[in-house]
């Protein structure tokens, strides 16, 4: 499987995979030594944590043909103020780019894309590709739902494994946690928490990759690197995992023609199945307001 940017977001997301042991990773960056070195750096750990050492970096992409699943994280991240969507016009073009390279020797192969504003990039990728919706999805909810479910399990005391959540939407400040199919052990969290405590931690979500700006200059890897690889997983072994991903939306969840965080069946053919939770009514007008929100950056696109 090939990952391309060999920057914070790749780098992390590629010896994840590496450290599974069932694939060979091709790491691609346009910087000259740089995926080389980090995937030397990779090989060189192996033998200490206990994989095979199976990384290549590449400047190119002839080692990538034939890949199953290539993960794009190349592009720029947010710095300072910048929202997601400052970054639109720039990544476009990196990622139509990318894109246009890696289905080359891949025409078989997955797209995963993780580059922001990332709704809008999913609409590039699939637009470039020409490829189905069940092969050019994008990686945000995992995300956003892991930040929700570590501040649920802070907040009640429960190991965050035991927290069920889904964050659906758009990956921007208006993205949908799902309050009512929120669990704490089985435990609606609307019995455990109280409604302020939880509007908190709502926001709190909804403004998580905003938050680690503020903190670091630039945006996450660790959790958006370990996101990326869990969905390379569901993949690869036909896990059959149902998780929030960023499909494209061909009517479901009232939402037409629009890439959107939802859950989905993740196996061996990609996307098998776009999975419709009932939403309460104020859930399901978060839903129309993200769209909008996510029609809003789309509509950016040199290309739309
Ligand atoms: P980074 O700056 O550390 O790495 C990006 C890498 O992309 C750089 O090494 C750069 O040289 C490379 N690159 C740029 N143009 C390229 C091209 N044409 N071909 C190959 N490589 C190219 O950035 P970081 O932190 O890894 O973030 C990557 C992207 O992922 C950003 O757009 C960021 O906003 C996004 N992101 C998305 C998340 C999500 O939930 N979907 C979460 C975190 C980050
Ligand atoms: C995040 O949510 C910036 O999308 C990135 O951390």
């Amino acid at each position: 499987m090939t990952v391309v940017g060999a920057g914070n977001v790749g780098a992390t997301a590629a010896q994840e995979i590496a450290r599974r042991d069932y694939a060979n990773v091709v790491l691609v960056d346009i910087k000259e030594n740089l995926p080389q070195g980090k995937a030397l750096d990779m090989n060189q750990a192996a033998p200490v944590l206990g994989y095979e050492p199976a990384v290549v970096g590449s400047n190119g992409y002839e080692e990538t043909e034939g890949s199953d699943i290539v993960v794009v994280t190349a592009g720029v991240p947010r710095t300072g103020d910048m929202s997601r969507d400052d970054l639109v016009t720039t990544n476009e073009r990196i990622v139509s780019s990318v894109v246009q390279e890696a289905v080359q020797g891949s025409p078989d192969a997955i797209l995963v894309i993780v580059s922001n504003p990332l709704d809008a990039m999913c609409h590039v990728a699939k637009d470039v590709s020409g490829w189905p919706r069940e092969r050019v999805f994008g990686m945000a909810g995992i995300l956003d739902t892991a930040r929700f479910r570590a501040f649920i399990a802070w907040e009640t005391g429960a190991s965050a494994k035991d927290v069920s959540a889904m964050v659906l939407g758009g990956h921007g400040d208006q993205m949908v946690p799902v309050v009512s199919a929120t669990t704490v052990g089985g435990v609606p969290v609307r019995e455990l928490v109280s409604d302020d405590r939880i509007e908190a931690m709502v926001e709190r979500t909804r403004k998580g990759g905003g938050e680690i700006v503020k903190l670091l200059g630039t945006s996450a890897w660790y959790a958006p690197g370990a996101a990326a690889a869990q969905m390379v997983d569901a993949i690869m072994l036909d896990q059959k995992r149902v998780l929030p991903c960023t499909a494209y939306l061909d009517g479901e969840y009232g939402i037409d023609g629009l890439y959107m965080g939802v859950p989905v069946k993740l196996g061996a053919a990609g996307i098998e199945e776009i999975v419709e939770l009932e939403l309460s009514e104020a859930e399901q007008e978060a839903m129309r307001a993200s769209a909008e929100a996510v029609r809003d950056v789309v509509s950016v696109l040199s290309g739309s």
